[in-house]
């Protein structure tokens, strides 16, 4: 081997002691991310490291934002078939093989992101070491896109940490901290940034016998043992996850309990597996909530407003917690409400969410010091957002905001997260209409991942682009949507809701109700959503969209309302509730009805044609994105647009001329089919 190349990923460095360091910096890129470029140029780079012979290898990454983040998902939508995706894999395969065999100790030095294929590039080192910093994160979150780990790591990890540790980060896809990756010993050390170099150089040189389970860890890998244990996986796994939904978990299951005693063999199956999977409905669906959550991102990097201070008005359920999240963002908040028991209430929350979340004593400090009562609301003059929560009553609002302008900077953004009025209702009183937008979120804020965007009819379209940034800015998903009755989600909601109350008015188990929609894939069938929603909101929220876009509001919902049964918070709604949690019979021995799921789903769908012709959202998949994050819609289906699409829009519409004949005048379908 002769000259010496310039690669355009890699940068290759003589260290001190006779040590090679490889530099991972992909070209044109923030994220470092394993494309087929950077591996093939990898190897080109193996193949030098086998000509120079030094005398220990340490690769890592050149760019502040991580080691590397994973494979190139978008070179997963460009396979042709799974020969196709069977070669990507097993290219990358056998470069990281020859990382392995390589004759001298390599290390991967971990700084930042380490996830999918760069965990497995660093599994095919003979050491690993992780940066002690917040932003590490070690993980094979592959399942998440309906594959699993395809460069090794299902048949690298149990040897090394024990197939109960490695499963459960396989399974649930699942990050660790550098500290914890250290104790599972996935890596070898977890040190301070400053210690780094010493680490790395004292583990080529001293060479301790590479990182192996032992114990009884290692001996339930043994032939007789695994097909129990993974008897035991599949149980515990079909408490959370279908096998017809999410089949890449059993894979890795199945992977494990056949060919585990022959790592050569596991390799190439690993790569016929993964092949299969990625081709697959679920994978390709998955795939594609990735890039709409992406699109979503991108949102909000239209425009460059950045909030520094956030003045929140009305301390209840929705106002107290947007304001303890806003804190806990890093932004200033004053919260201003006009009771002290309902702000302290809500600093109560927050103390009880920074606890859970942000974990240690100084960080919890840092964020009850950022969120401050404001009874009077001086707040107003200083904030860059005034986001209003008062209940939902348009006098009250306009008398609010009137005050707001009057106090509020000139250029401070003003929204409402009101989920019923229309925002011109609410703007008409202010002196520039076009100042104020509106900022949806869902209950309970700190779960709920979308944020709606309002539009209403004067807004300035540069004040959507700045609501967008700040949701982005706060962690959330923005989805821009036109101000009409329940937006979007609300309203996509409501029928389906609606629905299932009838299906229970007309002696369907409540039960039965709520397994067909698991069984389509809802997280939560929409009896039990109800209850938790609260059955007083639904009313309210279902009367007001019948009165805007007609239906009817099912009486059983109003009768349990005006006897107290709330749901949930009642302790007795369409479930009787025990702690907090349903009381479901097992068995209620009759059968459903055949059209039970259509009636549910195709309700959904349609309302989703509806406010796609209305303009409600600008596209078919951000309506799919905001119906996922939103409400949590089946993902491996890839939203209710995606979902008709696959099923085939005339034979669904046909579904639903049917049920139109059967049921009545809701199952019209939308003039959109
Ligand atoms: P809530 O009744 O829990 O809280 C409203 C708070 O506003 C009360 O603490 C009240 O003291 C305070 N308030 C009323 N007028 C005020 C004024 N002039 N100045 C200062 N504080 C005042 O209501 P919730 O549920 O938090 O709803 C607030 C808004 O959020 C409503 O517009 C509602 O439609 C909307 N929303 C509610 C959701 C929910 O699930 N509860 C979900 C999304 C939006």
């Amino acid at each position: 081997m002769g000259e010496k190349k310039s690669y355009q990923h890699w940068r290759k460095e003589q260290g001190r002691d006779e040590i090679a360091w490889l530099y991972l910096d992909r070209a044109e890129s923030k994220t470092n991310i394993l494309c087929r470029a950077v591996i093939e140029e990898l190897d080109e780079l193996l193949e030098e490291l086998e000509y120079d012979k030094p005398a220990g290898v340490v690769i890592t990454s050149a760019k502040s934002s991580g080691f590397i983040a994973g494979a190139d998902i978008g070179e997963f939508t460009t396979l042709k078939d799974q020969d196709d995706g069977f070669a990507l894999v097993r290219r990358a395969q056998g470069v990281f093989d020859r990382l392995e065999a390589l004759h001298c100790p390599t290390v991967a030095l971990i700084q930042g992101f380490c996830l999918g294929g760069g965990m497995e590039l660093a599994l095919a080192c003979r050491y690993r070491i992780a940066i002690d910093d917040p932003k590490t994160k070690l993980g094979l979150p592959e399942v998440k896109l309906g594959i699993h780990p395809g460069f090794g790591g299902t048949v690298r990890l149990p040897p090394l940490i024990g197939a109960p540790a490695a499963m459960d980060l396989m399974l649930t896809g699942r990050s660790l901290s550098a500290k914890a990756a250290a104790k599972v010993g996935v890596v070898d050390h977890a040190v301070p940034e400053r210690h780094k170099l010493s680490a790395a150089t004292q583990l080529l040189q001293q060479q301790p016998t590479p990182q192996k389970v032992k114990g009884w860890k290692a001996w339930v890998s043994y032939g007789l043992l695994r097909p129990l244990l993974a008897g035991m996986m599949r149980r515990k796994l079909a408490k959370k996850a279908r096998q017809e939904h999410y089949p890449a978990p059993y894979a890795v299951i199945e992977l494990w309990e056949k060919y585990a005693s022959d790592p050569k063999v596991m390799m190439k199956e690993e790569a016929v597996s993964v092949a299969r999977l990625v081709m697959g409905d679920t994978a390709q669906n998955l795939i594609r909530v990735f890039f709409l959550q992406e699109r979503m991102k991108g949102l909000g990097s239209k425009s460059d407003f950045k909030a520094e201070r956030v003045h929140v008005i009305g301390g209840g359920v929705m106002g107290g917690d947007i304001a303890a999240w806003c804190a806990m963002q890093g932004l200033q908040v004053t919260l201003q409400d006009r009771s002290h028991e309902v702000i302290g209430r809500a600093i109560g929350r927050a103390h009880g969410l920074y606890k859970k979340k942000l974990k240690h004593p100084l960080k919890i400090r840092d964020a009850m010091d950022r969120l401050r009562p404001d009874i009077e609301g001086r707040g107003i003059a200083e904030a860059d957002l005034i986001i209003e929560a008062i209940f939902e009553n348009v006098e009250a609002k306009q008398q609010l905001f009137k005050e707001v302008e009057a106090k509020a900077k000139p250029d401070a953004l003003l929204a409402t997260n009101t989920s019923s009025i229309p925002l011109e209702a609410i703007s008409g009183v202010l002196d520039d209409p076009s100042r104020l937008i509106g900022l949806h979120f869902f209950n309970p804020v700190a779960q709920m991942q979308l944020v709606e965007v309002v539009r209403g009819a004067e807004s300035n379209e540069a004040l959507i682009d700045a609501g967008c940034a700040f949701t982005k800015q706060i962690g959330r998903l923005p989805l821009p949507v036109k101000s009409s009755p329940g937006f979007l989600v609300n309203r996509i909601l409501m029928p389906y809701l609606i629905e299932a109350v009838i299906l229970e008015s007309e002696g369907v188990p409540a039960v039965l109700i709520d397994q067909a929609a698991t069984k389509f894939g809802m997280p939560m069938g929409p009896i039990e959503l109800a209850d938790t929603v609260g059955l007083d909101i639904c009313l309210h929220v279902a009367e007001i969209l019948s009165q805007e876009l007609g239906g009817e509001v099912p009486e059983k919902l109003r009768s349990m309302v005006a006897a107290g049964q709330l749901g949930r918070k009642s302790g007795e709604g369409f479930y009787k509730y025990k702690k907090g949690k349903p009381l479901k019979p097992s068995d209620t021995g009759t059968p459903p009805p055949d059209d039970l799921t259509d009636r549910m789903i195709l309700r959904f769908v349609n309302e989703a044609m509806a406010c796609l012709r209305e303009g409600v959202v600008e596209d078919e998949d951000l309506l799919d994105a905001g119906i996922i994050f939103g409400t949590g819609f089946a993902p491996f289906r890839g939203g209710p647009m995606n979902y008709t699409a696959k099923c085939g829009r005339d034979q669904l519409k046909q579904r639903l001329d049917h049920l139109q004949q059967e049921h009545g005048e809701r199952f019209t379908p939308d003039a959109r089919w």
